[in-house]
C-alpha cells in the first residue's frame, strides 16, 4: 500500500510548477507528495490544511504561505477516505476536513492522490462521513444526525474526544447503504447548527491520481469534464 501511495504523491508532484502558490493536504499520501515536491527544489510557496502538514514543510524547507493572504491558489494536491467516480469525495479520516475545505476552495485545480481501493460506487459504502462540530453542540448535532439516520460514533484519542486543529470534536456518522445523493447531504448538513465542518467534498476535485499495488498510476477526472 505504500507503494501505491508514495507512486501517486509522486505523480501530484510531476505537476507542480516554479512559482505555484499550493494547498498542501494532509495524511500518509500527501507525505509522499510532500518529499518528492521537496527533492524536485522548486521555488513554490504552499498553505498547509493541517498543524502536521505545517511542521513537515517546516522540515523540508517547503515555504508556507498564510491563508489570510491566499487568495487564488494554483494547485492543491490532498488524499481522500472515499471517492467516487464524479470525484465527490469523503475526506476527514485524518482530522483536517475543515481547513482542507477552505484551502481546496482556493484553488484552480484540486488534485485527489489515492490508492485504487478507495474509488467506491456509492460514497460512505466503506468509510464514517467525519463530521466536525463545536464543543457545545455535540450532543444536539449527534441527536440531529441521528435523526436524519446515521449511526455516530465520537472520535477519540487517548480516552478523549480527538480535538482537531480548529478545537473542535468530530463525529464519524455511518450511514447504513452509504450517501445516496452527496449534494443534498451536503447542504442538509450545512443547515445543522454547531457543525463546523463536514467531511463530503462535492464538487470541488478536479481530477485524481489513483495509485495500483504495483506503482501504476492513472488519471480520472469527473464525468461532465470528459464529454
Ligand atoms: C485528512 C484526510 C486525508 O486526506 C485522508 O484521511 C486520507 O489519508 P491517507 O492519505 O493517510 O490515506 O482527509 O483529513
Amino acid at each position: 500500500m505504500s507503494d501505491a501511495k508514495r507512486a501517486a504523491g509522486e505523480a501530484a508532484a510531476e505537476l507542480v510548477e516554479d512559482g505555484m502558490r499550493l494547498g498542501l493536504g494532509t495524511g500518509s499520501t500527501v507525505a509522499y507528495f510532500l518529499d518528492a515536491l521537496a527533492a524536485r527544489g522548486l521555488d513554490v510557496t504552499g498553505v498547509p490544511t493541517s498543524e502536521a502538514t505545517a511542521a513537515r514543510c517546516r522540515e523540508l524547507g517547503i515555504r508556507l504561505l498564510d491563508v489570510a493572504t491566499a487568495t487564488e491558489l494554483d494547485l492543491a494536491v490532498d488524499g481522500a477516505d472515499e471517492l467516487d467516480p464524479e470525484l465527490q469525495l469523503v475526506k476527514g479520516g485524518g482530522g483536517a476536513l475543515l481547513r482542507e475545505k477552505v484551502v481546496e476552495s482556493l484553488a484552480a485545480r484540486f488534485v485527489v492522490i489515492a490508492t485504487e481501493d478507495k474509488l467506491v460506487d456509492r460514497l460512505g459504502d466503506t468509510f464514517p462521513l467525519p463530521v466536525e462540530v463545536v464543543p457545545f453542540a455535540l450532543g444536539p448535532v449527534g441527536r440531529r444526525l441521528e435523526a436524519v439516520g446515521f449511526e455516530i460514533e465520537r472520535r477519540e484519542r487517548d480516552g478523549a474526544a480527538y480535538v482537531t486543529d480548529n478545537g473542535n470534536h468530530i463525529l464519524d456518522a455511518r450511514l447504513p447503504g452509504g450517501i445516496e445523493d452527496p449534494a443534498v447531504m451536503d447542504v442538509e448538513l450545512a443547515l445543522i447548527p454547531g457543525i463546523a465542518g463536514h467531511g463530503l467534498f462535492v464538487d470541488m476535485a478536479t481530477e485524481a491520481l489513483l495509485a495500483d499495488g504495483s506503482g501504476e498510476v492513472r488519471r480520472l477526472t469527473p464525468r461532465a469534464a470528459q464529454t
